[in-house]
């Protein structure tokens, strides 16, 4: 039997390019499909760290869009095939993939993620002749339009898609007037299809034209259904879930990426069985951060984009008591200026906690992998959380996350109840309401625990053995394309 051919349709993908965890998840679930003996290629816009890091490519097309001449070649990276689309009037642009320096969105957007999903669509049609895909798996609302224009093509024998949703927060919204050029007839602009409050929106136009909509944890998957995390979604995603065409599952992480045992990019590698060499990343981040060196202090550690999602203006509200209870913090983050200013003003204004708290503003891999070797404590209050990559890294390198209840984080940490404690499940530590006083008090229980260094140490090292590699979720994937085919 043939092996089935999969193409994911993405913006990022890790290490080429990476924003956030979308990347991490076009990393990595393309390889564990490849293992599974699924034929996985991945087709990204030719951003400027991708054409670098990809190096030489083979030309596959040159074909004159709506979004000007574009040229699609392939190569392999890393293993797993990836088509690049060089347009660099589009996408030859320093910095982020999606916005200006400030912060604003490139004018442009509907046409250059527009055109991704142009290109995904054309390779069913056979763009290029070597290799035709089975099935298009887009991911996120910069892919969205090529289930549209896939349901478009009337045949029978059209490739199915799927479309996951990795943050329902960010939908893609553009003028109506676009329509025309981005090659969609007017009859899609319509409740049922991609318009949205008055405008088209490619996330929409992706839950809507799929054929099997996905996304990335059970209970995000319910969350989405009401009016607080469906972001006027809600009604056309319960539609979806009641026809069966919604689920949730659960991401990965890379094991090898991270993997406590073998990471380059830690000063002291450990596992479950030598977790007394885990004190060296503890303290070696405490130099490098000119914090106290000391063991006596639990140290809570945040990497996180600074968004209001993240919910980090509840730690920055609940950082004094952090400090008096004896805490020491470590922030890696960037993002929005408030929460940037807000926690740099905290570390440099207290002279009282000099010592014990410091911040890094910035994107820095080589440190995330750090921090989260170095921690006890890893922070991630966010409000809502399709699922949430650090808490599962930070679980595999045994420090323990603190979490509220929500998405991803929900399915992923066990709340160090007395009970839970007793009964060998805890892996960390969840707040329910989502304020400070709440978050207070999960700090709270981490420093109770924190003085039982045995019991600490035995949480940490079930934490350990949590297994959040990709092979079952892909083995769902790959479900759910067999039932579409
Ligand atoms: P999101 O995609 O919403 O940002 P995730 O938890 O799914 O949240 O994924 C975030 C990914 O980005 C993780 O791999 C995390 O380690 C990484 N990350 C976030 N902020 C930074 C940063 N400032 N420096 C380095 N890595 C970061
Ligand atoms: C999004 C979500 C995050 C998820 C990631 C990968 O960025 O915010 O929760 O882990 O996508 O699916």
């Amino acid at each position: 039997m043939e092996p089935m051919r999969i193409l994911h349709v993405c913006a990022e993908m890790y290490p080429l390019l990476k924003t956030g965890g979308l990347a991490d998840v076009t990393g990595a679930l393309p390889k564990a499909q490849l293992k599974q003996k699924a034929e996985a290629r991945v087709l990204l816009p030719g951003f400027p760290a991708v054409k670098d890091k990809m190096g030489p490519t083979d030309l596959v097309a040159v074909i004159d869009t709506f979004a000007g001449r574009a040229a699609l070649s392939f190569g392999y990276f890393d293993g797993v095939g990836v088509y690049v689309i060089d347009a660099p009037h589009l996408f030859h642009r320093e910095g982020s993939p999606y916005h200006d320096e400030y912060q604003n969105a490139y004018q442009d957007n509907y046409l250059r993620f527009g055109l991704l999903g142009w290109i995904g669509a054309d390779l069913t049609r056979g763009l290029d002749s070597m290799w035709r895909p089975d099935i298009i798996h887009a991911h996120d609302w910069h892919a969205g339009l090529a289930c549209a224009y896939l349901a478009e093509m009337d045949s029978h024998e059209r490739t199915k898609s799927v479309f996951t949703i990795h943050n329902l927060a960010y939908q893609g919204c553009f003028a109506p007037i676009h329509m025309a050029q981005l090659h969609l007839p007017w009859y899609l602009y319509n409740m049922n299809g991609l318009e949205y409050y008055g405008q088209i929106s490619f996330m929409k136009a992706g839950i809507f034209f799929a054929d099997h909509v996905t996304t990335v944890s059970p209970t995000y998957a319910r969350e989405i259904l009401g009016p607080e995390n469906g972001f006027g979604m809600q009604g056309l995603l319960s539609l979806r879930a009641s026809q069966g065409r919604l689920t949730g599952i659960l991401n990965g992480i890379d094991d090898v990426v991270w993997d406590p045992k073998t990471d380059p990019l830690i000063p002291q590698n450990f596992d479950k069985r030598t977790l007394n060499a885990r004190l060296a990343d503890k303290e070696a981040l405490q130099k490098e951060f000119h914090l106290e060196v000391t063991n006596s202090k639990p140290l809570f550690g945040v990497v996180s984009r600074l968004v209001h999602q993240k919910g980090l203006d509840l730690v920055l509200e609940a950082l004094p008591f952090i400090m008096e209870q004896g805490g020491q913090f470590v922030l890696l983050g960037s993002g929005e200026q408030w929460l940037e200013r807000g926690f740099e003003d905290f570390a440099h204004n207290n002279p009282a906690y000099r010592g014990n708290v410091a911040v890094r503003l910035g994107y820095d891999d080589a440190l995330s992998h750090r921090i989260t070797a170095g921690s006890d404590v890893l922070m991630v209050p966010s409000r809502f959380e399709p699922c949430g990559l650090t808490q599962m890294a930070a679980l595999r390198y045994g420090s323990l996350p603190l979490v509220h209840n929500t998405g991803g984080l929900a399915d992923t940490v066990v709340n160090s109840t007395v009970e839970n404690v007793d009964n060998k499940t805890a892996t960390g530590f969840i707040f329910y309401d989502c304020n400070r006083d709440a978050l207070q008090g999960a700090v709270s229980r981490a420093m109770e625990l924190w003085k039982s260094r045995k019991t600490w140490r035995t949480i940490q090292q079930r934490a350990m053995t949590r297994n959040f590699g990709w092979k079952e979720s892909a083995r769902q994937y790959l479900d759910i394309y067999r039932k579409l085919l």
